[in-house]
């Protein structure tokens, strides 16, 4: 540093020298040319190694930091390196607000008008204050050591990915964990999303419906929480009424049934939510992390919940083991049995063509729902037998059904009233219609056409042996891993 240094003075010397030389021929016996030589800028005062803290300002001002002999104006830059983690210069100030954890290596320099130049290098170690995260979550949350949501692997045949223009981030969806595992977004402390949308069983729930606060029921059986980013259909619930995945995220927690923040019959609502959660610490840690102000919003709630449910992403079954060695659906998988093979088959030939006709509205490799389908012809409000509901037209992916241990992951339909798949089978062979008007005329006129072929409910006329084929099929898309993935687990 400093050998290259006296050579660039060395340089600035002889070039005003020739400078000014070349400009005096006509003076040769005046007084000697004085003040020409430049004086390269020095550092005074070396920038001891710096800290700071994720989502707090930092600022550090380096006018004293360099002198010039002869009181040239310098003029600072700053090279930060790959990542400047969200700091940067503007005069002889450094300043900003740092976005992430790690070490800033920081060469700073000066340059006076002649071009001459000197550096001074330091770090700034950016840490984060997760004091209260620590202790809450002993562990099992760790800001310093994120898990990996945003780069899972998804494999190669999967084309259908939504992620409504909020894609995860690591940060993101770890405060999403923690929003989704916490019974103090209810309003008698008891209840958190995890409460009906359980890991071990597919982030579903073993009921018909669902208990929330204070006994509330939920009108319609929970859904399963798996792969809903790889899906073309972008509205959510049963019935289609959350135009987004983040749109949904919020509504359980101001549902009077769910969580309670419904701002009805005396219950407090979002806003009473929010000022609780802003004073709770380890929510001013987590927000400040990764917002970079603790600021709490109805729409970073969302964000974060939705990306954490789009990251449990479930694509380690035995269809993608085979799927991955013929890349093809529709060609027998090798290390599927004859049946499942079987069954596969009968899940995407069209009805006319022998099959069940699945495909056409659970569409493989996802078994997404297909946008704009209609009623399956399920009828009944959950746990009634007078009330009607034909509103249902989207379905959670057909992946997960059971768990990897082959028991269910509760039970089917929107009412929940297909306890098994076999009942599931068998309500598509044989299409049973309301035994009684109005819900009659109206089941005809909404059920979908492809399940009410000339204009009657649809009779499949499998065999046993066909039902049990189909079966065996949907059971081959149980994945493992998220059923136990600590990132996806509880962190309280
Ligand atoms: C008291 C039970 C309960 C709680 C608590 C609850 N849910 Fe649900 N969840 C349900 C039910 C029931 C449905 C289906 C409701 C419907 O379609 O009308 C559902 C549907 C959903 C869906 C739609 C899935 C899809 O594919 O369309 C998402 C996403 C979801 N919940 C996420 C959450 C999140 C996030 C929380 C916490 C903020 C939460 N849930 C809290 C019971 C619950
Ligand atoms: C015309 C479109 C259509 C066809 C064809 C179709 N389904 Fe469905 N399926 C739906 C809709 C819509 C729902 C949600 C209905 C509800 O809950 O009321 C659904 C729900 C389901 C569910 C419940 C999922 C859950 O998580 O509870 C299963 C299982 C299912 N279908 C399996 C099948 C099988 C197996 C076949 C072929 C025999 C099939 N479906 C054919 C549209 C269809």
């Amino acid at each position: 540093m400093r050998n290259k240094l006296c050579a660039v003075c060395a340089v600035i010397l002889v070039t005003s020298c020739g400078g000014g030389g070349g400009g005096s021929t006509s003076a040769p016996t005046t007084t000697p040319i004085t003040a020409t030589a430049n004086s390269a800028p020095t550092v005074s005062s070396p920038v001891s190694n710096q800290s700071a803290n994720v989502g707090f300002d930092f600022s550090l001002d380096l006018s004293g930091t360099f002198t010039d002999a002869d009181n040239d104006t310098l003029t600072i830059s700053a090279d930060f390196g790959a990542d400047a983690k969200g700091l940067s210069i503007a005069g002889t100030v450094i300043s900003g607000r740092p976005d992430s954890t790690g070490t800033i290596t920081i060469t700073c320099t000066a340059t006076d008008p002649d071009g001459a130049s000197v550096s001074d290098t330091f770090t700034i170690d950016v840490t984060v204050d997760q004091s209260a995260i620590l202790a809450t979550f002993n562990g099992a949350i760790d800001l310093e050591n994120l898990e990996n949501y945003a780069n899972q692997t998804v494999p190669n045949y999967i084309t259908k990915v939504n992620d409504g223009g909020n894609p995860i981030t690591d940060a993101g969806a770890t405060l999403g964990r923690v929003l989704f595992y916490d019974p103090s977004l209810s309003t008698d402390g008891t209840i958190s999303c995890a409460t009906c949308h359980v890991q071990s069983l597919g982030f579903s729930d073993a009921g018909i419906v669902s208990t929330g606060v204070e006994g509330g029921q939920t009108g319609r059986h929970s859904m399963r929480l798996i792969n809903t980013m790889f899906a073309d259909e972008e509205n959510f619930f049963w019935d289609e009424r959350a135009p987004s995945h983040e749109a949904q995220e919020s509504q359980p927690i101001q549902d009077h049934n769910e969580m309670g923040f419904s701002g009805q019959n005396g219950r407090p609502d979002l806003n009473t939510l929010i000022a609780q959660m802003e004073s709770t610490e380890y929510y001013e840690e987590l927000f400040r992390f990764v917002y970079l102000d603790p600021e709490i919003t109805e729409e970073r709630i969302q964000e974060a919940l939705a990306q954490f449910t789009k990251s449990i992403q479930s694509f380690d079954s035995r269809y993608d083991e085979g799927r991955a060695q013929v890349n093809n659906n529709n060609a027998n998988f090798p290390n599927f049995t004859a049946d499942e093979n079987a069954g596969k088959s009968l899940f995407t030939q069209a009805p006319d063509n022998g099959g069940a006709g699945c495909n056409v509205c659970h569409r493989a490799p996802e078994f997404d729902i297909r946008p704009g389908s209609d009623h399956n012809g399920v009828f009944a409000v959950a746990g009634s037998t007078t009330e009607f509901d034909l509103t249902n037209t989207r379905s959670p992916t057909l992946r997960d059904m059971v768990g990897p241990g082959g028991s269910s992951n509760g039970p089917f339909m929107h009412d929940g009233s297909l306890a098994t798949i076999r009942a599931v089978i068998d309500h598509y062979d044989s299409i049973q219609e309301p035994t009684s008007e109005p819900p009659l005329s109206e089941w005809r006129a909404t059920i979908d056409n492809r399940l009410f072929p000339g204009g009657n409910p649809q009779r499949l006329n499998l065999t046993e042996n066909e039902k049990d084929q189909l079966e065996a099929f949907l059971l081959t898309l149980t994945g493992a891993s998220i059923y136990t993935d600590p990132k996806l687990s509880d962190p309280f």
